[in-house]
């Protein structure tokens, strides 16, 4: 399945997360016929389309917020939340906000309307007002438009910020911590008081009873796993699967710009909770990667040294978990973050604006700069590396950020030819997940949790066994401590990412960054390729 970023009219001031029109394509796409030529050619190879829906907020340019800013009276006003300034403060001055709420892209989460003399809510941008789903008409025009792009053909939606579309009525004051001086909004609109009804609501209107089979995925920050079993329970009726964030924010802080070493152990720990949690009951998604996340193969491998062999045992481990496995483009060829030299190579709202705040609270500009290196969301927004010509095959054109320079080495032509290329091992792992049942159904249980330097586990599904090793670091590591070390070393070798231990090697000892999968069976059960 393909799943594809906003591509609807939009102002771009979020890289298409603001949407002027839910109905159309953006022109720098292309238009309608060009979406049903695509969407025709990707059924015909028997692949899938899934849209993104980005249903927590509209742009500021879309009808019906032109609408609801009109006037206090317009019908539309209550599609947006409105709210006057604080009682006995002229509105616009500072302090009078309704709230003390942060906006995930700096300053406050309320904007100041002086035609109509009232805030209004946005959670992200000034250009994203969030929507009030409280109100039955904007959930119905919401549900109407999905049935649209169902009946167009898509196969399903990846649902933006899904978890924060119910917030608190009361709207109360967040607590004032690492956030200076605004405060933390987000328990009162991260897993609102109705947000499971509104998305048992949401099924029940677009896909009940619905022929075909589609794939609907929340993206859900701040979700627990006991969150997520209630968002992915089958027999609840809400989304197939979530997108949880533990994991890529073990790196950091109090904020997102504040940086500490990755652990592996936590790491493990995370996962593996993910994977025991809904082991029963629901579904995971698999991700290391989108076009939120620093490249993975420069945050948890070496982009250096091992950058070929880090990006496979990333995407070995990965890709043997229990769930659904999402690969962002350039992940498979190892992509890596991109050397932006200062505060005019980004382009993206939440760096730049972080930047002129951090920056005018005293923060050195340089040390500003190597978080937004590090972590920043342009790092994964250069154009994908087609090949080693201008812009990396992307455009004839000027792309609105400049391709990494490394595509001259690493791109898409120079590892079709390369067997041993990140992408034929993508392509082996996809592969496997087809011809091996045990790869999509088997059991996970975690080996080793305090090893510093090996991702161990065993997938099991009835009589098949798979024994996963990665040592996810620059060193030469052992593995002789797993449960029956001495039959897993004559087990055959499904995948690997380097070449097979010489005879006179312990075959339990990995390379630094080398994965391998082994296979056993006992019993009758037929191997499937
Ligand atoms: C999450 C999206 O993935 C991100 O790119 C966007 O900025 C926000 N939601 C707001 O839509």
């Amino acid at each position: 399945m393909i799943w594809l970023s906003p591509v609807y009219p939009s102002p771009q001031d979020d890289a298409g997360y603001d949407i002027s029109d839910y109905q159309g394509i953006e022109p720098v796409f292309g238009a309608l016929e060009d979406f049903d030529a695509l969407l025709a050619a990707v059924h015909g190879r028997g692949m899938k389309l899934v849209m993104d829906l980005v249903v927590n907020h509209t742009s500021d340019e879309h009808p019906w917020f032109v609408e609801s800013s009109s006037g206090r009276d317009s019908p539309r006003r209550d599609w947006y939340w409105w709210r006057p300034a604080r009682e006995g403060m002229a509105g616009g001055t500072p302090g009078a906000e309704p709230t003390n709420w942060r906006s995930f892209f700096s300053g406050s989460a309320w904007q100041y309307d002086p035609a109509t003399q009232e805030y209004y809510l946005h959670l992200f941008s000034r250009k994203q007002p969030d929507l009030n789903w409280e109100n039955p008409q904007v959930r119905d025009a919401v549900y109407a438009m999905m049935r649209w792009w169902l009946d167009r053909g898509v196969d399903g939606f990846r649902m933006d910020v899904i978890n924060m579309i119910s917030k608190d009525n009361a709207l109360p004051d967040g607590h004032v911590g690492p956030f200076g001086a605004w405060g933390d909004g987000r328990p009162y609109y991260l897993n609102g008081p109705r947000i499971h009804e509104y998305l048992q609501e949401m099924h029940r209107e677009v896909f009940a009873g619905r022929p075909g089979r589609f794939l609907t995925v929340g993206e859900t920050p701040g979700c627990t796993v006991e969150e997520a079993r209630l968002y992915t329970d089958p027999a609840r009726g809400e989304v197939d699967m979530v997108f949880q964030f533990e994991h890529v924010q073990l790196d950091q802080g109090d904020s997102r710009w504040d940086l500490r070493p990755l652990r592996l152990l936590d790491l493990k720990a995370s996962l593996g909770r993910w994977q025991a949690g809904l082991a029963q009951t629901g579904w995971n998604s698999l991700y290391w990667n989108n076009h939120d996340q620093p490249r993975a193969v420069s945050r948890f491998g070496d982009d250096q040294a091992y950058r070929v062999r880090s990006a496979k045992a990333l995407a070995t481990v990965l890709h043997l978990h229990r769930g659904t496995p999402y690969v962002y483009q350039g992940e498979e060829l190892g992509m890596t973050n991109a050397p932006f030299a200062g505060i005019d190579d980004f382009r993206d709202i939440e760096s730049i604006n972080h930047y002129a705040e951090a920056t005018s609270a005293g923060q050195p500009a340089e040390q500003v700069l190597a978080a937004l290196r590090t972590i920043g969301r342009d790092n994964a927004r250069t154009p994908m590396q087609w090949d080693g010509t201008a812009h990396a095959g992307f455009t004839t054109g000027v792309p609105w950020i400049p391709a990494n320079p490394n595509h001259a080495e690493i791109n898409v032509t120079a590892q079709e030819g390369d067997p041993q290329s990140v992408l034929h091992h993508y392509r082996a792992l996809i592969r496997l997940r087809h011809s091996e049942p045990a790869v999509v159904h088997g059991d996970f249980t975690m080996l080793l949790p305090n090893h510093e330097q090996i991702y161990a586990f065993t997938r099991r599904l009835g009589q098949v066994e798979l024994l996963v090793l990665a040592n996810l670091s620059s060193r030469t590591a052992m593995a002789d401590q797993i449960p029956d070390a001495g039959g897993w070393e004559r087990a055959e070798v499904l995948i690997a990412n380097s070449p097979p231990p010489e005879p006179s090697q312990h075959r339990l000892s990995l390379r630094p960054w080398e994965a391998r999968v082994y296979r056993r069976a006992s019993g009758g059960y037929p191997r499937q390729v």
